[in-house]
């Protein structure tokens, strides 16, 4: 029989005890940063599943390895670009591996309507073509977001103005997939981010972030999104998407369940909400078991969930084997939490393979200190060889949630 090393047993065989003693206080965790050098072992450690206490986790050296994600039956999403999918290597494993695929930036409106009235599907059609040759999903991301707005949005003056321009732009978005690739476009991030939390004195404040379609079109542009987009395709998903809203606490949590809540109220055809699932080694941020409280709530709406960005940041801890075990252990309870509820349509992860991330961009820093470490937040290394985090994925796929 396999000897069972637990997390928790080896995390204080490394005198790190007291990192989990805090992981329910943000700032105490977040301290342990950097604690580690590498050099830790680097077995693939086996975890006892809480449902099935006889099953240990998959080891790694397994001889019949599992070929994919796709393989368990469940929608496992990767977002991908189309630079990448012209590596071989890059595209073999996202079909290989990937059910479903979520452009990572060649869906947005900068990129698809760079000037007014004037579309360019080139790059974001050959991702939806790839998927479509490999029998993969598409999550469209995202129709209207402040962000990565094309510049002209921006000058628009008048609600008049932002109002054609938003439906224009849905209208044509929508029904360029509809009718070039049926099917394939299953769901859309119709809205994306739409509120933001104001810090003060009194704690977090929910409000709507500013954008030219809250200033010009008020609160209700999100629901005039929604139906553009129904009306467009009444086959498609339609979600609304954000981070730091997977917790059931907390004002921006809060301040969304009530707008969706009153979206759905109000006959708005939404049909999901998406939790992107940007976070860390620990269990907060949220905690797996308040992350299933709040899909439940959504579920009790009628909605379906989907985790639409997860990554796994090792910043704070440190890219070494103990922090790519906590990563493993995260993944695994965050993707059991989601598809242990029938709500949940897909997990999707932000990016393929670690040097790809886009957390890279900014690396890992600690106010001013640039720390000497990587966000490694991925399933797959920079040789498509599959992580730690992989096989916590895997086996939380294959019914193993780890205790
Ligand atoms: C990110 C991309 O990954 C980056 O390449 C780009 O520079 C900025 O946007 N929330 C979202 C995603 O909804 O669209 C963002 O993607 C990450 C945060």
């Amino acid at each position: 029989m396999t000897p069972r090393f637990p997390l928790l047993k080896r995390l204080s065989a490394l005198g790190l005890g007291s990192l989990l003693a805090c992981s329910s206080d943000d700032e105490t965790a977040e301290q342990g940063t950097n604690a580690l050098q590498p050099g830790e072992p680097t077995e693939l450690l086996p975890y006892t599943c809480a449902a099935d206490a006889a099953r240990a986790s998959t080891p790694a050296d397994a001889a019949d390895v599992p070929s994919g994600f796709r393989d368990t039956g469940r929608t496992v999403g990767v977002a991908v670009s189309e630079a990448g999918l012209q590596d071989p290597a890059y595209a073999a494993t996202v079909a290989a591996q990937f059910g479903q695929v979520t452009a990572e930036n060649e869906m947005k409106w900068e990129a698809i309507e760079p000037e007014p009235g004037v579309f360019d599907f080139s790059r974001a059609d050959a991702i939806v073509a790839f998927a479509q040759q490999n029998g993969m999903q598409v999550r469209g991301h995202t129709l209207v977001w402040h962000s990565q707005l094309a510049p002209w949005v921006d000058t628009l003056v008048g609600p008049d103005a932002v109002r054609e321009a938003m439906t224009r732009h849905i209208q044509t978005v929508v029904a360029h997939y509809r009718d070039n690739f049926p099917g394939v476009v299953v769901a859309w991030d119709v809205v994306n981010e739409a509120l933001n939390v104001m810090q003060g004195p009194m704690g977090g404040t929910v409000i709507y972030r500013d954008s030219i379609f809250y200033r010009e079109l008020g609160e209700g542009f999100i629901a005039e999104a929604f139906r553009i987009a129904n009306e467009t395709d009444p086959n498609a998903l339609l979600f609304y998407n954000d981070f730091g809203v997977e917790g059931s606490g907390g004002a921006k949590s809060t301040g969304t369940f009530d707008m969706v809540s009153g979206l759905v109220a109000a006959g708005v055809p939404i049909h999901g909400m998406g939790f992107q699932m940007h976070t860390g080694p620990t269990d907060q941020g949220p905690n797996a078991a308040d992350f299933a409280a709040n899909i439940a709530r959504y579920a009790g709406l009628g909605l379906e969930v989907e985790v639409t960005e997860m990554d796994v940041s090792l910043c704070s801890i440190g890219d070494n084997s103990l922090g790519r075990e906590l990563q493993r252990f995260r993944y695994n309870r965050i993707v059991s939490a989601c598809f242990e509820s029938p709500a949940c349509r897909s997990v999707s992860l932000w990016g393929l393979s670690d040097p790809v991330s886009w957390l890279n961009d900014t690396g890992c820093t600690q106010g001013t200190l640039v720390l000497d470490t990587q966000p490694a937040p991925l399933a797959f290394d920079g040789s498509f060889a599959r992580k730690a985090a992989w096989w916590g994925i895997y086996d939380a796929l294959t019914g193993c949630s780890y205790q």
